[in-house]
């Protein structure tokens, strides 16, 4: 079996962080969400991934790199235009030839194993195997009708409840989604949508069934998805509260502190993730935030944030929380005002004086 992940796309509702990074390059808890899917292919065993690569196909290539370091073949598939899912799978079919494989959305989180989907596929020897999540709310959602274990209907958003599991991004396909593809229209938003294909793979009678997300499972297209997967992902860090800083700091629950990091007269509430070459000062840290390399936070409040590379927070007069701060962004600010909450959403190298 082969690994398909796609890594194309536009990302417009992470605007303005995906006008200069990848979304699937963002980092949870400091690693890059690729990095979480590349590291449950490898544990099913399989040694060679593609990656559906658009515009930022540099950036994925650069820091993902040949695969090497997991023991892996990675090879880069180019995407000219965001054309739909449908259209990602149907450019590989050169790279995945003959072979059954797993498609993965670049940009989706979760912390089951994958063993059970490829069983489940394999046994009940399936042309298409779809990972469900069962909602409270499947309307705005692609939802599956379910019988007897198999899937028998797809539908796209729909406007009465027919079912409330929801398809995620996570498939099992063999070699017959290539010519259900090839039997598709583009849908009214002008993409060749992979709902379609599979379902066009139920009209030409094909088998496919289904396995449950367990646990917990996150698409990180949105702000406030990246967050709460970012909390999920520190919720389950295994390292313990260290003993770090000088005597006048207060570091408690799981926090994880890279090389060289200073932390002074603070506190710091786990889950937290410093990566190396940080200073931190006078400040309250946590729960749940990650700050990555080479950050310069003095005299502030911060919890539920991910904050990038070289960023410089400093005297910002109400709490910062859900907020996202791009690579190398500085915020300064005036006098200390606890009584309401800062939110960011900023993209890189910005700098915003309060
Ligand atoms: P989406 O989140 O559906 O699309 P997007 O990345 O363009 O984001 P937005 O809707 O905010 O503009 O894509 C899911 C994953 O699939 C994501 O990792 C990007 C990838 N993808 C491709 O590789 N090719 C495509 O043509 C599309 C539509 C998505």
């Amino acid at each position: 079996m082969k690994a398909l992940i796609l890594s194309g796309g536009t990302g417009t509702r992470l605007r303005p962080l995906t006008y200069s990074n990848a979304k699937q390059l963002l980092p949870l808890a400091n690693k890059p969400i690729l990095f979480y899917i590349i590291e449950k292919i490898v544990r099913v065993g399989i040694t060679e991934i593609g990656i559906i690569v658009g515009d930022t196909h540099e950036e994925v290539k650069k820091i993902v790199g040949s695969g090497e370091r997991w023991g892996v073949d990675i090879t880069y598939i180019y995407q000219e235009k965001s054309l739909g899912l449908a259209h990602a799978v149907g450019i590989a079919e050169k790279f995945l030839g003959d072979s059954d494989f797993i498609m993965l959305l670049g940009d989706n989180v979760f912390n089951m194993e994958l063993d059970e989907l490829i069983t489940n596929f394999n046994s009940r020897k399936a042309n298409s195997t779809i990972l469900l999540y069962k909602v409270d709310n499947p309307s705005q959602f692609g939802v599956a009708v379910v019988d007897a274990g198999s899937i028998i209907k797809l539908v796209e958003k729909p406007k009465e409840f027919i079912s409330d599991l929801i398809i995620t991004g996570i498939y099992v396909f063999d070699n017959s989604i290539f010519k259900a593809i090839e039997n598709i229209a583009p849908s009214p938003r002008g993409e060749l949508e992979i709902t379609d294909a599979i379902q066009k793979q139920l009209e030409m009678g094909g088998r496919v069934t289904y396995g449950l997300v367990q646990g917990w499972w996150k698409d990180t297209g949105k702000l406030e998805d990246m967050l709460e997967a970012n909390m999920l992902i520190l919720d389950e860090m295994e390292y313990k509260c260290v003993n770090y800083g000088d005597s006048s700091s207060s570091i408690t629950g799981k926090v994880r502190v890279g090389e060289n990091v200073i932390i002074k007269d603070s506190i710091v509430q786990g889950p937290v993730d410093i990566e190396q070459d940080t200073i931190i000062e006078g400040s309250c840290i946590g729960p749940y935030t990650s700050i990555g390399r080479g950050a310069r936070i003095k005299d502030c409040e911060i919890d539920n944030c991910i904050i990038l590379n070289d960023v410089h927070l400093e005297s910002i007069n109400k709490r910062i929380s859900k907020s996202l701060i791009g690579k190398k962004v500085s915020i300064q600010g005036g006098v200390r005002n606890r009584r309401f909450l800062n939110s960011f959403f900023v993209g890189d190298n910005s700098q915003i004086y309060l």
